[in-house]
């Protein structure tokens, strides 16, 4: 197994060329304009796997973006690890904070990326974490070493809620049986401290129509005696957390899992430094439900927050108006035990019954999913700990991550088996953000590490 080593040095330029051309197609999965790009990648991503060493590869239709599925199987009585990614991507927006074009990958160093980091939406979350194990199983195949057999699943609406992947793994569970789900498409604490994500958030995303008067009217005119929208929008966002910034919605808590101050106490032991938190954004402080540190209140505790709030005027100068409607994106990051499906019922219910006489709102759900916990006693988990050990000299440490991957439930209720997500992302990768970018140092220890979790997984699932 040194080989990897070797292999990764001998080939990187090309690694790196071959993601570079993957990121220029802009598969964004948001935007139908984008359409055509997200089914080239989807043809880009078979031909990968093909040139890999898949025996079997082929893009499957849905009822959305096509899914891509690969395998190599070696024997039917070894172990089967199945790989799930997304060759999907984020809107670009907004582009003019971009300091190079968001599809014309280019590598620059950074701070924290001294060997480089390639600069493209997509570049970590997730074409370059998902093309890490193309390369992994390139690097086995064309070794020899592949332990057992390999099936890729690699889906193009991740970012858009994973409708047709739920629909597909439905209906193929005996295609896609599998003895681990292996996932990169989360992040780890540093480049010298690597960590396994053990835990996701759910999600429940929904937009709100605050509707008063039948026109946009003059502001003079009528200000002061109709409702205005915008204003009770505003109002009735604000309602939504208390002074200590716990959320209003009745019932919202009642099934939160509450962790026991031990296990508080192990997730404070992971290195976090506050100070370089706040510096990092240029903040004079952080913000957050009392009672819970930085580290909880993004990972183990519910939150909402609004994405985008619009309405009105927002053009050049001042026009003096009052709208007619009000609209708002908002999205409840949920822990373990509470039901997306019932949160979504419960904020619908308390945000239309605060609606003041004067507008009336329309709550519409967009998308949702369960959170995830995953044991840390696992054979899974055990493999990936060991290989992670090996690449990076110090074991990993288990955390719980505050985003959402909402699939990886279903997968465990599904295909009935557990999801090990072996991220090498870092938080300031600026995923979803302009200016979204991997570390080479990250991109190649990734390919280093993956084929050890394979060689692990299958040793101590003997
Ligand atoms: N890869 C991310 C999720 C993620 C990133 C989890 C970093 C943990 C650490 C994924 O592509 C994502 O963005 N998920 C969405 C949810 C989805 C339903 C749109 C999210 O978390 O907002
Ligand atoms: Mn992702
Ligand atoms: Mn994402």
């Amino acid at each position: 197994m040194d080989t990897i080593k070797a292999y990764v040095q001998e080939h990187k330029e090309r690694f790196i060329n071959e993601l570079i051309e993957l990121l220029k197609i802009p598969s964004v999965s948001a935007d139908t304009a984008y359409s055509q790009d997200v089914i080239d990648t989807s043809e880009a991503v078979k031909a990968s796997l093909e040139k890999a060493g898949c025996d079997f590869v082929e893009i499957c239709d849905t009822p959305g973006y096509p899914i891509v599925y690969g395998e190599k199987i070696i024997d039917p009585n070894l172990p089967t690890v199945l790989v799930y990614g997304h060759y999907d991507v984020q809107p670009p927006d907004p582009i003019e904070l971009w300091t190079s074009p968001p599809f014309e990958p280019v590598i620059k160093k950074t701070e924290i990326h001294p060997e480089g980091a390639i600069f493209a939406r997509g570049a970590c979350d997730d074409k370059g974490q998902m093309y890490m194990h193309v390369k992994a199983l390139e690097y086995m195949v064309q070794s020899n070493t592949l332990p057992c057999n390999v099936k890729f699943m690699i889906e193009g609406e991740e970012e858009v809620g994973s409708k047709s992947l739920g629909w597909f793994v439905e209906r193929n569970q005996e295609k896609l049986k599998n003895d681990v789900i292996l996932i990169s498409d989360t992040g780890m604490i540093s480049n010298q401290q690597p960590s396994i994500t053990t835990g996701l958030r759910g999600l429940s995303y929904v937009e709100v129509e605050v509707t008063g008067p039948n026109r946009d009217l003059h502001s003079g005119l009528y200000g002061g005696a109709v409702a205005n929208p915008i204003n009770v929008l505003a109002k009735m966002i604000a309602s939504l957390h208390d002074e200590n910034n716990h959320i209003t919605i009745p019932g919202f808590y009642d099934n939160v899992e509450e962790l026991s101050l031990e296990e508080r106490a192990e997730m404070a032991k992971a290195p976090f430094s506050l100070e370089k938190y706040k510096k990092a954004l240029d903040l004079n402080d952080v913000y957050g439900e009392k009672g819970y540190v930085t580290n909880e209140r993004n990972s183990i505790r519910p939150t909402l927050d609004v994405n985008g709030i619009w309405g009105g005027y927002t053009g050049e100068g001042a026009k003096t108006v009052i709208a007619s409607k009000a609209f708002a994106k908002i999205s409840m990051r949920l822990v373990p035990n509470q039901d997306w499906e019932h949160i979504t019922e419960l904020f619908t219910k308390h945000f239309t019954s605060i609606a003041p006489a004067g507008v009336t709102v329309k709550v519409n759900p967009h998308h949702g999913g369960q959170g995830y916990v995953t044991p840390i006693d696992s054979i899974g988990y055990k493999a990936a700990n060991m290989a992670y050990t090996e690449t990076f000299g110090v074991p990993a440490i288990p955390v719980r991550s505050g985003g959402s991957i909402p699939i990886v439930a279903l997968f465990e209720k599904e295909l009935k088996s557990k999801t090990i997500l072996m991220g090498f992302g870092l938080d300031s990768d600026a995923i979803h953000s302009p200016n979204e970018h991997f570390g080479i140092f990250n991109y190649l220890k990734g390919i280093e590490t993956i084929p050890l979790f394979y060689k692990y997984f299958v040793e101590l699932s003997k």
